[in-house]
This record gives structure tokens, sequence and C-alpha cells, in this order.
């Protein structure tokens, strides 16, 4: 075991002077613990000579903060310490949402939180609420002030007001920390336009294009279309600064330990609030590199590290949430690997799974996703993925060549084929998607649209077809099943759970007309929220075939986000096996991605141990044909378990 050195003793003592007996012997007892993460961390990023008194410092902020929590937050710190494993329970169900397109204002949340309730929700993601700068802000992730929320949604109050509640209701509250960029009228932004030089080394700006031309061979850039380039010229600073997404989005250097410092303090003031998960914004970002991409960098990691070590000090009960958005290759360090295998994120998004089902639904073929969702390594067993099959972003086809030629496709054909399929102009194609960012150098063509656009629920509708409808809706659940079978947390993103369209009003909004991610992110009408009941209505159908799925889920140990995902050999092109192998026996997920009846040979059941199969999602016993094949209708999902 490290020794904790006694310059970093006496900060955490003078951090936590005054405080009572148990506070400090907890804060104590949690420092040796996380020490060694610590040290290793900002060892890896930081001169190995500063690393003592940097580590003094942060504890001391970390003491500082633990002296400031509630009482009813510490015994909350107390409560996952004894149950790490609360965020990977299969009752675990997500919700994604804007808060005002929700529910108007941070108490409207508070009230609609039965409607959550109703639905499952144990996991509530509400998008960036805190001070973004006027005008464009990109969705909130261009944060003017992280210690004021937006006030036409309430104030700091209501937030801890909120948090309180949900907690009351068994709803963890996730926020994000958008850690790679400020707004460049951030306070910190604006002193070093004001010519500060401590504010000036919070960002990375150059005097000339020397610089940015030799960063900019290697970097890919995330909004060709409305923000080229990855740097920006400031009159002020007499120099280019960087900016890897909007020009108003100003990058931080993290080299930079006062940077480091501050984030700090902003977790701690989002923890204390109550906040119980922290989405890491586009965390691949936070660390350059001359003649790389500047994503996934070793660094981002140790920072990680370092950054959740001293949240473990101050404030267990705070989960980490990677957003990173990459290949499955880089995907799984955000949740640890090698040296960090546990130190990192606890949860990252499943970007793979949720392109290869969109994928597989567009081909009628399931071979390309059990090859790529089995090429992605094994990920800690005390972390969990985030599932989904929507969220507030464009997609992405994340498919990586290699990975297409191992199926005999080509690559770049198929992503082709999956943006013509899903901006609806493949032939046949049922889908009412967008194109978004439209890179010509790379060929990219992005999507944005509503679950229910892009499985043919709003054309079927139009079109007042009901076959075509029922088969849209069973697509549409039919990915719904896949994310929710899989393990970790299924997270909905707001108007799927009533099969909203695309907004067609989207660009009507100022500062919103150039990006239309806006069409998937339309607003919850209670009038249509009401028909959620009504098993007649599309609403009702997807609103409690979700909830069917949640509620089986929750009852299901297989679930358990310790337990891995295997996906099996293939027995017929169209329908994806998923084992989860459990002490209490296995869960077989079965997925026909195709519009016809799939076979799946009943002996491969009997392979795998199983002796009188039970449909946990049909609550039935599974049929087994005369041939020997269990039959899947169309867009079929079946959860096959012993029963008990
Ligand atoms: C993340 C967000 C995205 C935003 C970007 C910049 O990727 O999900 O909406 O544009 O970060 O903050």
């Amino acid at each position: 075991m490290t020794e904790v050195p006694d310059e970093v003793l006496g900060a955490a003592r003078r951090g936590l002077k005054g405080s009572r007996r148990h506070v400090r012997d907890t804060f104590d007892a949690r420092l040796h613990r996380w020490w060694p993460d610590l040290r290793d961390g900002l060892v890896a990023v930081y001169p190995r000579s500063d690393v003592d008194a940097l580590a003094a410092r942060f504890v001391r902020i970390a003491a500082k903060a633990t002296v400031r929590r509630s009482p009813e937050l510490h015994r909350l710190d107390l409560a996952r310490t004894l149950q790490p494993d609360w965020f990977q329970s299969p009752s675990m169900l997500g919700y994604a949402a804007y808060a005002e397109r929700f529910a108007g204002t941070l108490r409207g949340v508070r009230e609609q939180a039965p409607y959550l309730r109703e639905l499952g929700v144990t996991y509530l993601h509400l998008m960036p609420l805190l001070l973004p700068r006027e005008g464009d802000n990109d969705g909130g992730y261009a944060i003017a002030d992280y210690r004021s929320v937006r006030p036409d949604l309430g104030t700091v109050d209501d937030l801890r007001a909120l948090t309180d509640d949900l907690r009351g209701q068994g709803i963890s509250l996730v926020l994000d920390l958008v850690l790679n960029h400020v707004a460049r009228e951030h306070p910190w932004a604006v002193a070093a336009r004001d010519g500060d030089p401590r504010y000036r080394a919070y960002f990375h700006v150059f005097p000339d294009r020397e610089m940015p031309d030799a960063f900019e061979q290697t970097l890919t850039e995330v909004f060709p279309d409305f923000a080229p380039g990855s740097f920006t010229w400031d009159d002020h600073l007499e120099g280019w600064v960087w900016t890897t997404f909007n020009s108003f989005q100003w990058d931080l250097n993290w080299a930079n330990p006062d940077v480091f410092a501050e984030y700090l303090k902003i977790v701690l003031f989002l923890a204390n609030l109550g906040v119980d998960v922290l989405r890491l914004d586009a965390i691949a970002f936070v660390w350059k590199r001359l003649g790389t991409t500047c994503q996934n960098q070793p660094e981002v990691h140790a920072l990680t590290q370092a950054l959740r070590a001293l949240a473990r000090m101050a404030c267990p009960a705070v989960a980490f949430k990677a957003e990173a958005i990459v290949g499955p290759a880089d995907l799984v360090h955000y949740l640890g690997q090698g040296r960090h295998h546990g130190k990192v994120s606890d949860l990252a998004y499943h970007n793979s799974l949720m392109v290869q089902t969109w994928s597989a639904l567009a081909a009628q073929d399931a071979v390309m996703a059990a090859h790529a969702l089995r090429t992605v390594l094994p990920v800690p067993a005390t972390t969990a993925w985030i599932t989904y099959v929507r969220c507030h972003d464009d997609i992405g086809w994340a498919v990586d060549d290699v990975d297409a030629a191992a199926v005999g496709l080509d690559g770049f054909a198929h992503r082709r084929f999956l943006s013509d399929y899903y901006s609806g102009t493949f032939p046949g194609s049922s889908a009412r998607g967008l194109v978004f960012q439209e890179n010509p150098e790379t060929g990219d063509r992005r999507i944005s649209g509503t679950a229910a656009s892009l499985a043919g629920i709003e054309a079927a509708r139009e079109q007042d077809d009901p076959v075509a409808l029922a088969t849209a809706v069973d697509r549409f659940l039919l990915a719904h099943a896949l994310a929710m079978g899989w393990g970790g947390i299924p997270v909905l993103w707001s108007g799927d759970e009533l099969a909203l369209p695309n907004d067609p009003d989207w660009a009507h909004e100022p500062g919103h007309e150039a990006d239309n991610r806006w069409a998937h992110r339309p607003r919850i009408d209670e009038k249509v929220a009401r028909r959620r009941d009504d098993p007649d209505t599309v609403e009702g159908r997807v609103f409690q075939g979700l909830r069917h799925l949640a509620a089986v889920r929750s009852g299901l140990a297989q679930l358990h986000a310790s337990v891995p995902a295997q996906v099996l050999d293939l027995a017929d092109p169209g329908v994806l096996p998923v084992l989860r192998d459990h002490p209490v026996g296995p869960l077989l997920g079965l997925y026909n991605v195709t519009g016809t009846a799939r076979p799946w040979p009943a002996s491969r059941l009997w392979d795998l141990g199983f002796s009188r199969p039970f449909d946990a999602l049909a609550g039935t016993a599974l049929g087994v044909a005369p041939d020997g094949n269990v039959w899947l209708p169309p867009y079929a999902a079946v959860w096959a378990v012993e029963p008990t």
C-alpha cells in the first residue's frame, strides 16, 4: 500500500477543520483507500515533482466539500458504499430529456415524477441546465456559469429541491459536466480576452497558424458544416483559440492543474446539490497531442481516474458516466482497461450497440452486428453500459471498415447505404431521418430523427397504413428490447416513450435553424401523453410496450450489469442471439431483426443447459415447432430463461 504523504494528510486535516469526528474518520479512511488511484492518475499527467503538492491542494478541496455535504447525502454516501452496485441493478431504467421540453421548469419536472415512475424510471438525465451563453449555445453545452441555473428553469435551490424530491422517489439525477470547453462568455474566457495571463493559460491559444495547421493535419472536424476547422481567431486574444466544437466553445487546457482544480470544485458543488451521476461530456477530447486525432489520449483516463478518486473521497455516492462516442477499441478504455481497470468512469454509452441495432434493422441482417459486438472487449464487472436506441445527438455511422470487411461488406458503401436508408432515399425505406453534417471530404452523412421516425412509425401513420404501422411499432420495440436486454442502464430519450415523430417546426427557434438535431428533441404534449393508457393508439402500444420490457427486465437477475453479454454464433442471419450466463441460470435473448419469421434451433437451447425454456417477455413456455425450431415472428424478441 502506498503511504499517504504527510503533506497530503496535513492538507486533509486543514480541510476538515471544525468537522465532527466521524466525518474526519470517514474521510481519512477514504483518503487511504483512494490515494493510490489519485497519485497514479496525477503522476501520469503532471510533472512528478509537483504531484504531492498538487494532491495536497486537491485533497484539501475534497475535504472541505465533504464537510459541507448535507447529512442526508452523507447517509447516501454510506448506503452506496455498502451497495456499490446500485447502478448495475436490472431495475435501473433511464430517461433523458430537456427539462423545458419535458415539463417546462425544474418545478414542472418534480410534478412529472409520477409519469416517470409509471414507466419505471429510476435515473433521470436532464440535459444541460446550468447557465449557458445567450443565443446559440449548442443545446446548453456552452456554459457561462457552472454555479447558476438557467433562470427560465428555476434556481439552484429549485435544483436542490428537485434532487431531494427525486431521491425520495427512487430516481437518481444525472447532469452534464461539460469539461472540454466553456462558452467564450464564461468569466475564464472573458479574463483571458482581457489579457489576464493566468486565464489565458486555461486555454490553448496560438499566436499564428503554425501550430493550428500542424494539429489540423490529423484532426477530424466535429461540425464540418456549421463550424469548420478546430481553431477560431479571436481579436482580443490576438491568437487562435482551440474550438473543437462551435467557435463559441473554447477548449480548456487540462495540462494546466488550475483547470483541474476548477473542475474538481464544480464536481463537488454539483455533488453537494444532490446530483447522483455526472456525465463527462465530450471527455474523449480533453487531451491534445500533435500528430493524433486528439481524442482518446492516455492522459484522458489518468485525469478521469484522479478526478474520480477525489470524488470517491468527498462524495462516494456520485458515479461518473463517460460520453465518448468513439470506436469500440477506444470505447472500452472509458470503463477502464489495464492499469485503469475499474478506476475511471462507472458508466459509458454503448454507441456501438446503438449503431449496430439500426444497421441490422436496415440491412435485415444481424451478421455484422454479431461480429462487431463480439469484438468489444470485456469491461470491468463493477461498471455498466448505458444502452440506448436514440439520444439527443445525431447518429454517426461508426461502422468500422475492418468489421465490415470481416463479414464481406465494404465499410464505405455500407455507411452510405445506412445514410440513404435512414434519410428515406433508399428504395423501400420508410425511415424519415434528416442528414446532419454532410462531409463531402469523408462522405459522412450523419442522421437526425426520433426513434419513431427512423423506425417507420411516422411514415406509416401518414400513409394511414395499419399493417405498416404494426410492423413499424414492432421494429421500434425490437430495438428497445435489445437495448433493455443487453445489460447496463437502458436510457430512453424523451418522447420516444410516446413514439413522437420528428418535430416539423424544429428550425423555427432562433439559433436552431442550422442544427437539425432539434428535429428529434420534441416537446411532450400533455394531450398526446394522455393517450398512453389507450392500447388502440400508437402512444399506448409503445408506452405500454416499453413499460412491459422494463418491468420484466427488473425481475431478471441475469440483467445485472456485472454479467457480460455474449453474442453467440448465429443460426439464422436474421436472429441475433445474446447470452447472459448468470449463476441463477442463463438468459438467452433472441432478436429477429427482419420482417419475416425466422427459426432458432431448439437443440441450441438444450446445449446451453435449458430444459423447460420460458419466454419471460411473453410470460409463457417457449414453443418448439415440430421441425425442432423456435419460430420468431417478424421483429420479435424472446428472453428465454428457466422457470424458477
Ligand atoms: C456532446 C454532446 C453534444 C454536444 C457536444 C459538445 O457530444 O452530446 O450534444 O454538441 O458534446 O459539448
